[in-house]
């Protein structure tokens, strides 16, 4: 019988995890969850809630008033607080450069990688994020670690941007990449870094087709060997 997986596909900021997962999770017709849409709807929650994104007690008090929920979209899959559309919102930059504040208090990570457990627990799951793999589920059949360059994730992001009409210049976007996947992988709670038992994807000169199928046969060769 099809056995339903967990897979944690993890790495750094623009590596395609995102729009990757969302493909891989819908040739096995499994659930897809983005657990960088949570950390972002925290931040816009608190933003728009006038708290100091540094005070970790009053924002685990505010998230008890934010209920976030997915519905699948194309090409995007909606996010939603408290039945409020905030899709577009969470992606605007000043969101973006402020989210590794909130993804580095701890009980901020605590609140959510319960709610991400709850999510998987059934398996028939892509879940993706910075420590999918090596905390929130460290027992997944499949774990990938998917990277790219800095210059090439920072000109994906640029085409991507433009699409939206947002025009920050390209040299920037990969300042701004750099360190975000520095506060990413320095913080002390759960950092961004590779699972002992994780693949790695460089994804650098990889088509998103290419890095699909990737995916997909090392989820095949998996469900086989259990
Ligand atoms: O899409 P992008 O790579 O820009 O980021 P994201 O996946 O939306 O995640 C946004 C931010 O949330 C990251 O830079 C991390 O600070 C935080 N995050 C995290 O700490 N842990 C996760 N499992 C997912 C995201
Ligand atoms: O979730 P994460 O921040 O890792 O990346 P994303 O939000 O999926 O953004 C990656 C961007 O690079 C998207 O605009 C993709 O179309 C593009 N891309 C990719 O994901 N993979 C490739 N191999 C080539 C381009």
């Amino acid at each position: 019988a099809e056995q339903a997986l967990q897979v944690a596909i993890d790495g750094p900021a623009s590596a395609g995890k995102s729009t990757v997962a969302k493909l891989v999770a819908k040739k096995f017709s499994y659930i897809y969850v983005d657990t960088g849409a949570m950390y972002r709807a925290v931040t816009y929650w608190a933003m728009t809630h006038q708290v100091t994104l540094t005070d970790e007690t009053a924002v685990t008090q505010l998230m008890q008033t934010l209920t976030i929920s997915f519905k699948p979209g194309e090409p995007e899959q909606l996010v939603f607080a408290n039945g409020e559309d905030i899709t577009a919102a969470i992606r605007q930059p000043d969101v973006t450069n402020n989210v590794s504040t909130i993804a580095a208090l701890a009980k901020v990570r605590s609140i959510l990688t319960e709610q991400q457990r709850e999510m998987a627990a059934a398996g028939g799951i892509v879940m993706d994020g910075r420590d999918i793999g090596t905390t929130v589920l460290p027992d997944a059949e499949v774990k990938i670690f998917l990277v790219a360059s800095a210059a090439e994730r920072a000109k994906r992001r640029y085409t991507e941007n433009v699409k939206k009409g947002i025009n920050t210049p390209l040299a920037q976007l990969q300042a701004e990449i750099e360190l975000r996947d520095h506060k990413d992988s320095t913080r002390k709670v759960s950092p961004l870094t590779q699972a002992a038992d994780a693949v790695l994807v460089d994804t650098t000169p990889m088509s998103i087709e290419e890095v699909v199928e990737t995916i997909a046969n090392i989820i095949k060769k998996q469900s086989s060997a259990i």
